[in-house]
């Protein structure tokens, strides 16, 4: 994980959030490449649940909901976490965690009641992880909302709103809008892609679990006699996201079905990947039945019933959710993608192997000498940037430049040579196999969009 770190810092993906000032704990910049990496992954997520996935349409809403939309869902009344304090070392910490770690993940400690959790704490002897003391406080329940001031006036309650915990209750309170103004008949599916807020305390394994993250939903709004099929379709097309459109190994991933519900689901599974500290959550499908319609229906006083255009039936749709988050999708492609390979006894590169679709740049081009090439290499750097992101690299041996590109996951690296100039043609080499072969300038454009798709 730290090598994986490492590069994320020193080759721009990932930064420290305001590192100057000592930092932000959980808290994380995308850098140069990492933002391209993020914009593709996100793109074919687009393309998969919205663009490809027949009646779905895009949302884009808004972070700031009216504060009763929380209040509906229940998020101001249970979206909490069981914290106690460790009363030696005054440190914080998940009562839910501590039996997942002291248990080696064999306890699931989901949805169960603080009596539950504090007792098993007690019976099983589990220690402070920082001072191994056993000194715990009764739990408390830690609201997870981070809460803001609308207005000027400071400490009144009528002025208090939420950042959206989750971009899900968008899609609930503007279903009837996008429903109507595009004329949908359900079954269909509303897409959204946007940031999220929580207030965790524990730490978060990098991008892993951060305070502030980016999630990609989709809600699917059908009959209850269709739900569970659909729910397992589901299941299956969030599958072949992450094996078919992310590359992923798919022997890296599983699923894990929720063996204690939430009161309203029928039913729901997690999807994990297994990175290199653990298996953790990358994504989720949930039945989420009528309940996120039922509960705004009853709090607005307004009626969210879907009319048939046909039948002239009445009814609430049935929601199947696919939740994805984006910065554990992209420390999923990451981990999946990084190699230490070793070439000869005593030469090894890092590689990471992304597919072409995912990588951040897609070409790199190197003139084997700035001096005799540098001026044509400019010029097919300028004409590839059109169509694809591509960079271009001139200083140090070829063999230099060639592994930088190979650490930053660039599939195909174009050098210009003394030949180029007699027969048009350019050097491009594949970055897993090493592979050279000559390919026409003219051609360059057609050869990378291909190896792309
Ligand atoms: N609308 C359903 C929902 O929000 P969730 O399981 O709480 O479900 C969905 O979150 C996804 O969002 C998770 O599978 C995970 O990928 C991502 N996620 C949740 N909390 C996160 C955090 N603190 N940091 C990064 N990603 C997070």
């Amino acid at each position: 994980m730290n090598h994986i770190i490492n590069l994320c810092k020193n080759r721009g993906f990932v930064f420290a959030g305001s590192e100057i000032y000592g930092g932000l704990a959980n808290t994380w910049d995308y850098g140069p490449l990492g933002v391209e990496l993020k914009n593709n992954i996100k793109r074919e997520w687009w393309k998969w649940f919205v663009q490809e996935n027949d009646n779905s349409v895009g949302l884009d809403g808004g972070i700031f909901l009216n504060p009763k939309v929380w209040i509906a869902s229940g998020h101001v009344s249970s979206f909490s976490d069981p914290l106690m304090d460790c009363k030696a070392c005054k440190t914080r910490h998940r009562a839910d965690k501590l039996i997942e770690v002291a248990s080696k993940g064999k306890v699931n400690p989901d949805n169960k009641s603080n009596e539950w959790l504090e007792k098993w704490i007690a019976e099983n002897g589990v220690k402070c992880p920082i001072c191994g003391k056993i000194e715990w406080t009764p739990i408390r329940q830690f609201n997870l909302m981070f809460k803001t001031q609308r207005g000027v006036i400071e400490g009144g309650t009528d002025d208090l709103i939420y950042m959206r915990p989750e971009t899900a209750q968008n899609q609930f309170v503007d279903y009837q809008n996008v429903q109507r103004s595009m004329r949908l008949r359900v079954p269909f599916g509303i897409g959204q892609i946007g940031k999220a807020f929580r207030n965790e305390i524990t730490p978060g394994n990098f991008i892993f679990r951060v305070i502030e993250f980016e999630q990609m939903e989709h809600q699917f709004f059908c009959r209850e006699k269709e739900s569970e099929k659909a729910y397992k379709e589901y299941k299956a097309k969030a599958m072949d996201f992450y094996t078919q459109r992310l590359n992923l190994n798919k022997k890296k991933l599983r699923f894990k079905d929720h063996e204690n519900l939430c009161h309203y689901a029928k039913m729901a599974c997690d999807m994990e990947y297994e990175f290199p500290f653990g298996f953790g959550e990358i994504g989720g499908t949930h039945h989420r039945g009528t309940w996120d319609l039922g509960q705004h229906q009853k709090v607005s006083g307004k009626n969210l019933e879907y009319t048939d255009p046909v039948t002239n039936e009445k009814f609430l749709p049935t929601v199947i959710e696919s939740s994805h988050g984006c910065d554990r999708l992209f420390l999923a492609v990451i981990s999946d993608a990084y190699e230490e390979q070793k070439l000869d006894k005593d030469d090894t590169r890092i590689v990471l192997h992304f597919h072409p679709r995912l990588a951040p740049y897609k070409v790199c081009v190197l003139p084997l000498q700035k001096k005799e090439q540098g001026e044509a290499a400019d010029k097919i750097y300028r004409d590839l940037s059109k169509h694809f992101m591509a960079t271009y690299d001139e200083t140090g041996s070829i063999g230099k430049r060639y592994r930088r590109q190979d650490e930053i996951g660039t599939p195909f690296c174009v050098t210009v040579d003394f030949e180029t100039e007699k027969d048009e043609s350019v050097t491009v080499r594949d970055r897993d196999s090493m592979k050279q072969e000559r390919i026409k300038i003219k051609d360059l454009v057609a050869y990378v969009g291909e190896k792309i798709k």
